[in-house]
């Protein structure tokens, strides 16, 4: 099965020096993968820098998050019109660690537009920060899409990439359950359907949280999902390299 990994390198490594060596094991494992298409998302600070390392085709590059308006009195942050620039063809937005420092959905709703407005495909993060059985979560999720797709409009909803990350999962020791992550799947289509008509069947879904070489296949299999959002596993090059290996077609 084809599928995608976005490796999420969030704030590693410290030095540029280990990010060059980091990205020369990602890119040699992407190369000899088969079905695999990887996209790095290394710190902003590195990103021309890295694009420059590489004159291939199978690596793609993302931005970590990105501000929705091209220029401004923003001390501190990155324009998504500054990473189009720097050569990004992805953005990740309102990641969970970007919510827990502020991020908004209408936030979220903006920096999708914005992205699309580039020419660059959102990759828009969902995810509950826990469960407990009544199913709320089901309507956390709903609200998070229904918001971040707002600006979307219809024929251009299957360009964004969808990528669920349970909070509860991030940083944890294993990921969520395959049928869990299948169910969701077909929940977060049917919701997209539901605002944006039948291309919402067509997303592409990222799960993320504790994927590394060891689960990704089966999740791969059975979770319904496209690929994956991948942090730690990401940042060390012989567990990235395995995991690229491990989803590589036979
Ligand atoms: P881990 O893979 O380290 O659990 O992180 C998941 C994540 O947040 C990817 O964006």
């Amino acid at each position: 099965m084809k599928s995608i990994v976005v490796a999420n390198w969030k704030m590693h490594p410290a030095t540029f020096k280990e990010a060059k060596q980091l990205f020369e094991a990602t890119k040699k494992a992407a190369e000899k993968a088969k079905g695999v298409s990887v996209i790095v998302a290394p710190p902003a600070i590195y990103l021309r820098e890295i694009v420059k390392l590489y004159k291939g085709r199978r690596v793609a590059f993302a931005m970590q998050d990105g501000n929705a308006e091209a220029v401004g009195a923003c001390t501190g942050e990155i324009s998504i019109a500054q990473g189009k620039d720097s050569k990004a063809g992805y953005v990740i937005i309102a990641h969970a660690e970007r919510r827990s420092m502020g991020e908004t959905n209408d936030g979220a709703r903006r920096k999708v537009s914005a992205a699309l407005n580039s020419k660059m495909t959102p990759v828009l993060c969902v995810g509950e920060a826990s469960r407990d059985g009544t199913g709320e979560h089901f309507n956390f999720i709903k609200e998070q899409l229904r918001i971040g797709l707002a600006d979307v409009t219809a024929p251009k909803v299957s360009q964004v990439i969808i990528a669920y990350e349970p909070v509860w999962a991030i940083g944890a020791t294993r990921p969520m359950e395959a049928h869990d992550m299948h169910e969701m799947a077909i929940f977060i289509r049917k919701s997209i359907v539901e605002t944006h008509g039948k291309d919402g069947m067509n997303m592409k879904i990222l799960y993320g949280g504790s994927i590394d070489e060891t689960n990704a296949a089966g999740m791969l299999r059975d979770g319904d999902i496209a690929g994956f959002l991948v942090g730690r596993a990401s940042t060390e090059a012989t567990k990235c390299a395995a995991l690229i290996h491990s989803l590589s077609e036979a």
